[in-house]
This record gives C-alpha cells, sequence and structure tokens, in this order.
C-alpha cells in the first residue's frame, strides 16, 4: 500500500496531524525514529479516528519526552515504567514509548525490556499483527507503513493472529484481548490462534488478580461486553478464571452505558458473571480478581439476594417485608440477581422493589415525631421504622396520614394537631 499520509490528514484533527508533524521533526532533529503504533494505526487503517495517539521512538532514551515537550511547546503530564511517557501539547495528549525488546522469563510475569534497534524488534514483541504496525512520522519517511508481521493482511482477511506459538504463554492476558478485538470489530481468531488459545487456557492462572480484572474491566467498558462475555464463556475464558463463572443466558436487559456509568455497569456485569459461584465461592472470586471494596461489596450483596431467594418465593410479601430485606443492598447486585435468578416471582420482587420502594423515606422526621409526643430516645427510630412500613404498605399517604398514624400509635385517645399550612 501506498503510504498513509492521507488517511492521517482525514482522520487526525487538523491540532494531531500539527502535533505529529512537528513532533516528527523534533525526533528527526535528536535522531530519534518516530513511529504510530499499535491500536493507533489499527484503528487508522480501519477508516476510524484513533481514541489513542500511541507513539514508539527508536533511540529514545529518558530525556526524549522532555525534548519533544519542548519542541511541541507542551509538556511532560506523566512518566512510568520502560521509558513510558504521556506529553501533553495543544490539547493533543501523546502517549510516547521507547522501542522495545521484551523477553518473557517465565509465564504471567512482566518481562525483561531492553531498548530495539529498530521498529521491527519493538513490532515482533507484540500481541496480534494487526497490532503489530507502525507508520513512521519523520519528515523524510512520513506516513510509510512498517508492516513485517503482516497485519495488513490480516486486517483486510478480518481476523487476529498472533504472531508465536509462545505468545498467550508470554502473556495470557492476550486470550483476553483476542476475544474483546474479535468481538469488538467482528473478526474471526485464526485457525491457529485459535487452536492455541484454546491450548493456553490454563496459562490465566500465572496472571496476577489486578490483571485479571483490569482485562475484565476493558471487557465491560466495551459496547458489545455481552457477545464478548459470551464467546469467553464458550471458549472457557471464564472457567479458567474461576470454574463456573458464566453470563446467564437468555435477554440481559439493557446494560448501564459505559461512558455515563461506568462503575454501575461494572457492577452489574460482575455480578451477573459471578451469579454461578455465589455464595460459596465468594471469598475466591474476590481474592482471583483482587476485587476493590466497591466490587466485593457488590458480590457479597448479590450473594445475599441469592440467599434470600427462598423467601421471595413466599405469596404475598408485604412491602415493608421486601424492603426490610433489600434495603442497603446495592441496586446493581439486585438488578443483576433478578436477571440471573430464572425465577420470575423473585425476580418480580426485586424488580418491584427496585422500581417502587427502594429509597422511599417517611415525610416527617425525628423532630416531628418529637413535637407530636413521641418520647426522644429509641421509641423516636422504632415510630420512623413503623411509620416507614406503613407507608410501605400503602397505609399512609400524605402529610397528615403520617401525623395521624403516629398519633392513633403514641396517643391513640388524641387527634392529630391541625395541619400547619405546609405545601
Ligand atoms: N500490547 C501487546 N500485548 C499486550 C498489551 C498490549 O502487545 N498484552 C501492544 C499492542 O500492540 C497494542 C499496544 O500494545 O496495540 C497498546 O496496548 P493497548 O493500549 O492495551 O491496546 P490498543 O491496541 O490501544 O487497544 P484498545 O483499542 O483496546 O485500546
Amino acid at each position: 500500500m501506498d503510504g498513509l499520509a492521507d488517511l492521517l490528514e482525514r482522520l487526525l484533527t487538523a491540532e494531531e496531524w500539527r502535533v505529529l508533524r512537528r513532533a516528527g521533526d523534533v525526533a528527526d532533529l535528536h535522531g530519534v525514529e518516530l513511529y504510530l503504533v499499535g491500536g493507533t494505526v489499527r484503528d487508522l487503517l480501519l477508516g476510524k479516528a484513533p481514541a489513542d495517539l500511541d507513539l514508539t521512538g527508536v533511540g529514545v532514551d529518558e530525556g526524549f519526552a522532555c525534548v519533544l515537550a519542548d519542541g511541541l511547546g507542551g509538556r511532560v503530564v506523566s512518566r512510568s515504567q520502560f521509558v513510558t511517557a504521556h506529553v501533553r501539547a495543544n490539547g493533543v495528549l501523546i502517549d510516547l514509548a521507547m522501542a522495545r525488546r521484551e523477553r518473557y522469563e517465565q509465564p504471567g510475569a512482566l518481562p525483561t525490556v531492553s531498548p530495539a534497534k529498530t521498529v521491527e524488534e519493538d513490532l515482533r514483541r507484540r500481541d496480534f499483527s494487526i497490532n503489530a504496525m507502525g507508520v513512521a512520522l519523520s519528515r523524510r519517511r512520513w506516513g510509510l507503513l512498517a508492516d513485517p508481521l503482516r497485519g495488513l493482511d490480516d486486517l483486510e482477511r478480518r481476523r487476529i493472529r498472533v504472531l508465536h506459538e509462545q505468545s498467550f504463554v508470554d502473556d495470557a492476558t492476550r486470550i483476553f484481548r483476542a476475544v474483546r478485538y474479535s468481538v469488538r470489530m467482528g473478526f474471526a481468531l485464526e485457525e491457529d490462534t485459535l487452536g492455541l488459545l484454546k491450548g493456553r487456557l490454563r496459562f490465566i492462572e500465572t496472571i496476577g488478580g489486578e490483571r485479571v480484572w483490569n482485562e475484565l474491566e476493558r471487557v465491560f467498558m466495551e459496547r458489545r461486553a455481552v457477545a464478548m462475555l459470551r464467546m469467553a464463556k464458550e471458549l472457557g475464558v471464564l472457567a479458567a478464571v474461576l470454574p463456573a463463572l458464566a453470563l446467564p443466558s437468555g435477554a440481559l436487559g439493557t446494560l448501564p452505558s459505559p461512558s455515563k456509568s461506568p462503575d454501575a455497569r461494572a457492577k452489574r456485569l460482575l455480578a451477573l458473571v459471578a451469579w454461578p459461584v455465589l455464595p460459596v465461592r465468594m471469598s475466591a472470586l474476590r481474592k482471583r480478581l483482587h476485587l476493590s471494596r466497591k466490587m466485593a461489596r457488590v458480590v457479597e450483596d448479590a450473594a445475599a439476594v441469592k440467599e434470600l431467594l427462598s423467601a421471595l418465593r413466599a405469596r404475598d410479601l408485604r412491602p415493608s417485608r421486601l424492603h426490610g430485606r433489600l434495603e442497603g443492598l446495592d441496586a446493581e447486585a439486585i438488578r443483576a440477581a433478578a436477571i440471573a435468578c430464572g425465577e420470575p416471582a423473585a425476580a418480580h420482587y426485586l424488580e418491584y422493589y427496585l422500581s417502587e420502594l427502594r429509597g422511599v423515606e417517611t415525610l416527617l422526621r425525628g423532630g416531628d415525631l418529637i413535637e407530636l409526643g413521641v418520647p426522644e430516645g429509641p421509641r423516636v427510630g422504632e415510630a420512623l421504622r413503623e411509620l416507614l412500613a406503613a407507608r410501605l404498605d400503602g397505609l399512609v399517604a400524605t402529610r397528615e396520614d403520617e401525623e395521624r398514624f403516629v398519633m392513633r400509635k403514641f396517643h391513640p385517645h388524641l387527634d392529630p394537631p391541625p395541619s400547619r399550612g405546609r405545601m
């Protein structure tokens, strides 16, 4: 293919284009060969505006991020290991890394890194051929594609292919990545890659909880997360994380949006996937996914709902009873339970609680009750609880109803005070 200069011009914003052009010039001046790489190039070739600008440079050293930031009139916003840095200039964020070689001493461990002498070396260490292309940014070679592993061919054939047999052994997070890309782009897993993936599932054991959770969370945030989880289940990937992890079959309803409610989405999907192993393997799951307190609570709450299911089989459960059992539990755990439990009557109660009862409060507060003559102390709490139960069960609606209810309970022989003209 010809260079990608026209794609760069068409798909990048004017500011991004200018910043990259200038970055190429700065690199030229400092003897660094700079390339756009990875998902950025893949997305450009798919005709999509890239989400990130990932750059790798042959000859980059510790000081180059500053040199680049200065040359762009921007600043280094963060640095991390393996000579990587984020540089921001004119509102454009660049992810800069030293071109590197990686050697995996043992499965699942982070690799030993050394500088690469050519961009090809850097591309060879990557996960899939479609992510192993570079676009030159030097002035002389602007837009030229470096594609030593035939990534473009795989992109055209719409397939995901690993670069060598040890890829999933070195880094089993790539198993999740393969599933994610396959569903996201509608690409097939190339035959050998599929065979390798199936044969290497046990290496998922070699990845620590934090990294497994990272991969799962990335799946959860994808638009087609459910299809990805289904594929992961089919291939045995979920079971390789923890036996019996699965997604309930059947419709899952609308999920919270990944951009507007990422937390709620992660909680819902986690509770759904965890459902089959709850409550028995809850602590194993918490450990395996290195769950944060927040996420661990969701799993605990889903387990609590699962243990309540037999109580939810009762007919004519009073709303106040239902509320008493569910209040305080995470809403996403409850919704996931409604979806996953497979018991229409229980699901109905759970949905009813979420839509009608959750968060219901009495109109009167403690102070109002004291004014009405309820003695200060534990009786106030007790009266509030009774009042709330009455409200949930439909026995009171207005403020006056509540006052009457309290008066009847505590001063059965008196009338409630006249209304004080509140709206
Ligand atoms: N990479 C890899 N092996 C991994 C993770 C990443 O080889 N386990 C390489 C790939 O070349 C990938 C690049 O690092 O393209 C950047 O990684 P990341 O940002 O995770 O992926 P993107 O390709 O940007 O994918 P996404 O669109 O999901 O962000």
